[in-house]
């Protein structure tokens, strides 16, 4: 008998990886469905896309009936996977966890230097996917490329629960058709991404799926949550993508931008009062230094300084009396290999006229 306490509770450092770190969100204390609205044939065989920690393995776990009976979940990153191998399967056989070789800034440093692999599965098994705060860390043409894994191995009458932020490209004038996505944290872009709503749907649909359901965010600008399916030919998106769904989005306003009667003269008088907010010091006297590298491109300013010290012990070398007598004699040493080879051959041709 699965319960709460027959699976382990992963650690704190791994839950704050995740998300809320708070105990009540890893746990299912009255065996619920996990996801109440879908049919419960739904949960036979389950593929979690960026399982993390095994948070929702541990929900699925501990739903008293209806337990998945076959279970995959993959991740990028190497310690929470292993986490889950080591404390999950041992309970539950049934539940694999496989290690997902792919690059991630956020999660996935030391992997492989590639963008997506394929799913680890066979086509068409699975009657749930979950990709729970997933796409949501991952760059757009890796989003295209795991839309159509989705596609590839969802049952026929399966459903992927997908996670979003999303924006509308046209609540900003200035962008052009082809920003599709945003960004908030230029160390690790992939640690927010944010996309344009009409760009999504029309990517769900290049890969062969189709909107089932669209729900909301709790919170305006939050995830929202789509349920994809495979599409067919009668299939009909349930997305909203009018002005009733503005308000939900990152940043969106359903209102003109905001127009004032004043004149330039006046709008040119007012003053905005020199504040110094809470915990913010004194403004310094000239200007603050360069900033340093940071993230990623301290990592490559590291390695070009490496790359720069090296060079200089080379020339160093070069420039040796040792390094000056070891050419030396290798050219002595390739001078005469030469000519004992010469000899051979012309020995070779003697032997072979006059030898026999
Ligand atoms: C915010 S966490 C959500 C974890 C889990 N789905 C949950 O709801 O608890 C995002 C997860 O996605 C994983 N991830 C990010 N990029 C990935 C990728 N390209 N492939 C697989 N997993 C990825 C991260 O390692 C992390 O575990």
């Amino acid at each position: 008998m699965i319960t709460q306490a027959t699976v382990p509770m992963p650690p704190r450092d791994l839950r704050e990886l995740v998300a809320r770190p708070e105990p009540d969100y890893f746990d299912n204390p009255n065996g619920d469905l996990v996801y109440p609205g879908l049919p419960v044939s739904t949960y036979e065989a389950v593929f979690d896309f960026g399982c993390g920690c095994g948070r929702v393995a541990r929900l699925l776990l501990q739903q008293g009936h209806h337990r998945p009976k076959r279970y995959v979940g993959i991740d990028v990153h190497r310690g929470m996977l292993d986490w889950c191998v080591a404390n999950i399967t041992p309970v539950a056989p049934h539940f694999q966890f496989v290690h997902h070789d792919v690059w991630s800034p956020g999660y996935g440093r030391g992997n492989s230097a590639r963008l997506a692999e394929p799913f680890p599965v066979e086509d068409g098994a699975f009657s749930l996917v979950i990709a729970n705060s997933v796409f949501t860390h991952i760059y757009r043409e890796q989003t295209e490329y795991y839309l159509h894994e989705v596609a590839r191995i969802l049952r026929r009458d399966g459903i992927a629960i997908t996670t979003w932020f999303f924006f509308d490209n046209q609540s900003y004038p200035f962008f052009q058709n082809g920003v599709h996505t945003l960004f908030v944290n230029e160390i690790d872009p992939t640690a927010a991404v944010i996309y344009d709503r009409k760009w999504l749907l029309a990517a769900v649909r290049r890969a062969g799926l189709a909107v089932k359901l669209t729900e909301p965010p709790p919170v305006a600008g939050h995830q929202w949550q789509v349920y994809l399916e495979r599409r067919r030919p009668d299939s009909v998106d349930r997305y909203p993508l009018g002005e009733e769904a503005a308000e939900w989005l990152c940043g969106a306003t359903r209102k003109a931008i905001a127009a004032t009667n004043a004149t330039p003269e006046e709008l040119g008088r007012l003053q905005v009062p020199n504040l110094i907010m809470p915990g913010q010091t004194a403004p310094a006297a000239g200007p603050p230094p360069p900033p340093p590298f940071v993230g990623p491109f301290a990592e490559w300013a590291a390695a070009q300084s490496q790359l720069a010290t090296v060079q200089a012990e080379l020339a160093q070398i070069k420039g040796s009396r040792a390094w000056k007598i070891a050419r030396y004699l290798s050219e002595i040493g390739r001078a005469t290999h030469k000519r004992l080879a010469a000899a051979y051959q012309l020995f070779r041709k003697l032997y072979k006229r006059h030898g026999k």
